[in-house]
């Protein structure tokens, strides 16, 4: 129990009774995680992917007003970063042909991307050379990463958002942005990503906003939103599955085959 030990000018004996009933908390992955339903759940928390290489950490927190379906397929839609993050991680008119894999994870989904060489956006410039391969990956009940690795395997950028639905319709984004230790010093390192990644989070959630905005004008009108299956292309690779796993619906049978895609 929580319990107040000391009021300056009062007597302790006026304050030194329980004053808040004890939490269930449990540390992983950097954060303390707090279970408000009772005892702790039995499956521990969905923990960022482990490196192979030494990471500078920091962590970045924010809020949208939006779904946690939309939340997490934004997140992990490649084929927006040509638009929403124009010329920050990906060019329109600089596509490239690189081969893409969807496979289920015990408790999730991922993509990988293999063959995407040099990046067009400057962020890329910026904190890699060539890349090997990457993952945008969904794990249960709300973790999205995005992980860049090297030709050698090391991690550049990991990117593990941790989505928690708040109140009035809100999404709690708590974001561990990790980049590979090198020759920049991590302060400063810190200080160019955190304004970099305020750019970024600022234009997903613009685009995240406008879409819970137009999704409540069309309910307010009558019109009953279309099934969802009708909105996915076959380039939504991580949208469908991330519906079906918030839905409590099993993944369908995925081929274990790689597609081509122009990113
Ligand atoms: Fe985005």
């Amino acid at each position: 129990m929580g319990r107040c030990t000391r009021v300056p000018g009062a007597q302790p004996a006026c304050v030194s009774g329980p004053l808040l009933p004890a939490a269930n908390v449990r540390e992983q992955g950097g954060l303390i995680w707090v279970s408000r339903a009772g005892p702790l759940p039995v499956v521990e928390p969905a923990s960022p992917q482990a490196g192979p290489n030494p990471l500078d950490v920091f962590f970045i927190t924010d809020a949208a007003r939006c779904s946690l379906p939309e939340a997490a397929e934004n997140f992990l839609d490649a084929f927006h970063t040509h638009f929403v993050h124009a010329g920050w991680i990906r060019n329109d008119h600089k596509r490239q042909k690189i081969r893409a894999k969807v496979e289920a994870l015990p408790d999730g989904i991922q993509a990988c991307y293999t063959e995407e060489g040099q990046q067009s956006g400057w962020i890329s410039r910026l904190f890699e050379k060539e890349r090997g391969w990457s993952y945008g990956r969904f794990r249960m009940p709300g973790l999205a990463e995005i992980e860049y690795r090297d030709r050698q395997g090391r991690i550049n950028l990991l990117i593990s958002a941790w989505l928690t639905p708040s109140q009035n319709g809100h999404i709690h984004i708590h974001a561990r942005i990790a980049s590979r230790r090198d020759w920049l010093p991590r302060f400063l390192k810190e200080i160019i990503l955190r304004r970099v990644f305020r750019v970024i989070l600022n234009q997903d959630k613009r685009i995240l906003e406008l879409t819970t905005a137009n999704v409540e004008r069309f309910k307010a009108a009558g019109v009953s939103a279309p099934p969802a299956k009708l909105l996915h292309s076959p380039l939504d690779l991580l949208g469908p599955h991330i519906r079906s796993l918030l839905a409590g619906e099993p993944l369908p049978a995925l081929p274990d085959t790689e597609i081509e895609v122009h990113l």
